[in-house]
């Protein structure tokens, strides 16, 4: 048997080329039918090897010697594969900031898991989530598929992580409580995902589209008041147009109308509660002790009634002032300045948070090498917020973890359990 395919040396045209034999069960062969073709280098045009010129009949003996082997080889006197199952109950704990919508987020990817739920809503929204109880109902889901548990946080939310029937936890809302739960669901080893929130950057390089760049830094961080887990609320500015920007942006927030939500003419409203508002109108005084106001600073004086703060732009802020590092979750900008790329990643990964970010430039290869150099969950490139039912969402670091829609949502919902199926009846005879 030949076992190499190395060539002898042989007289060819050129007298040295070698001659290779090819590869057919097992052995090292030449073509049935005796032919070679030459192989050439092409530097030199000269021939330097040949090998069997294969035909019909050597195809057929390298066919019949594969479905040969196709059974031999690998061990297949057994099945191995993976079940994919639901958890079982979900505990889904969600925040006052999208109320219907974090429930949709939660509540669908665990019942396409095939998962039911206990969901608590936040004591200050509970009414949307009711309705889509209503709903629920409406369309016939069997009774205790979905469970809608309204109550604070104490009262109803602790119990709900240590409750042993519930087998996952899924939490939006603060850092601070994030920690609680992972802590109450340590003691049985429950599973958790987390998404608590950030302090985004949202980076405008000197070649961005000025006009774009200016809405979409406020867009960014003024959208449902502030009240967005993915606020933009760190504005990192190249100092090349930081001067133009920060007036530009506070002229704009200037026209920014402050009302009742239920008035599409206004572009922001009140904010959640008395809590939160005099949450952010400290956040304001912190903020006029640690930079500059570009607009904005404190509450409007037209409103008689309601939890209203002015869109607020501080400037000239250091990135690690309170302002810079704490989440706010209201309508408050911190404008930074940067210098140069290498900069900007800096200030932008400085934070507890990963959750989002955004970079906007004309020039593509900045944009990626800042998307993969920015520790984030989410990263949007000259836009900012959009957000898909097909797409990952979550945190880096302090921002949780877990990922929310898309498939990575259902995932989070599933457990994987490895199945072997013996098929062999001899006995295994171990002992
Ligand atoms: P929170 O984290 O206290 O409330 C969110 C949810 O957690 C609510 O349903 C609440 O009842 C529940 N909860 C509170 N304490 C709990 C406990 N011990 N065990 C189980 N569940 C509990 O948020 P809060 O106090 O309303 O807002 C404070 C700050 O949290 C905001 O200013 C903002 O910075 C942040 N936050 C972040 C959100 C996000 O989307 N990541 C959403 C809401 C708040
Ligand atoms: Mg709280």
């Amino acid at each position: 048997m030949t076992t190499s395919a190395r060539p002898r040396q042989r007289s060819g045209k050129s007298g040295k080329a070698a001659a290779y034999r090819m590869y057919i069960d097992g052995k090292f062969v030449d073509a049935r039918s005796g032919r070679t073709f030459d192989v050439f280098d092409p530097a030199s045009e000269e021939v330097i090897a040949t090998c069997p010129a294969g035909g019909p009949e050597d195809i057929d003996r390298a066919a019949k010697a594969a479905h040969r082997a196709f059974y031999g080889g690998w061990k297949t006197d057994a099945i191995a594969f993976a079940l994919r199952e639901p958890m079982g109950v979900a505990g889904q704990i969600i925040p006052w900031n999208y109320p219907l919508m974090m429930a949709a987020w939660k509540i669908a990817p665990a019942l396409a898991a095939g998962c039911t739920v206990v969901l608590k809503p936040a004591e200050q929204t509970p009414l949307s989530i009711l309705k889509l109880a209503e709903d629920f109902e409406a369309v016939g889901l069997p009774p205790g598929v979905v469970n809608i548990v309204t109550g604070d946080g104490p009262g109803a939310g602790a119990p709900l992580v240590a409750h042993p029937e519930v087998r996952k936890i899924a939490f939006t809302g603060s850092a601070e409580v994030g920690k609680l739960i992972m802590r109450s669901a340590a003691d049985q080893l429950k599973r958790v995902s987390l998404e608590l929130g950030g302090k985004s950057p949202n980076i405008f390089f000197a070649d961005a589209d000025f006009e774009n760049a200016v809405d979409g830094a406020l867009f960014g961080v003024f959208v449902n008041q502030g009240e967005v887990c993915s606020a933009g609320s760190r504005v990192l500015v190249q100092r090349d147009i930081y001067k133009k920007f920060v007036d530009a942006a506070a002229a704009k927030a200037r026209t920014i109308k402050v009302g009742s939500g239920l008035d599409r003419n206004n572009k922001m409203g009140p904010l959640v509660s008395a809590e939160q508002r005099d949450r952010v109108v400290r956040y304001q005084k912190i903020g006029r002790q640690e930079a500059r106001v570009a607009v904005g600073g404190g509450v409007p004086k037209q409103h008689e009634r309601g939890w209203y703060v002015e869109p607020t732009i501080f400037y000239d802020v250091d990135n690690a002032a309170r302002i810079a590092q704490e989440e706010i979750f209201g309508p408050v900008m911190s404008v930074i300045p940067f210098k140069d790329e290498a900069e900007a990643i800096r200030i932008a990964n400085a934070t507890p948070y990963g959750l989002a970010a955004a970079v906007w430039t004309r020039d593509i290869f900045k944009a990626f090498r800042v998307v993969k150099a920015l520790e984030a969950g989410v990263v949007w490139v000259n836009h900012i917020q959009p957000t898909f039912v097909e797409a990952p969402w979550g945190g880096y670091k302090a921002s949780g973890f877990g990922r929310e829609l898309g498939h990575w949502g259902v995932e989070e919902y599933l457990e994987t359990k490895q199945v072997y199926v013996n098929l062999d009846e001899k006995p295994i005879g171990w002992y």
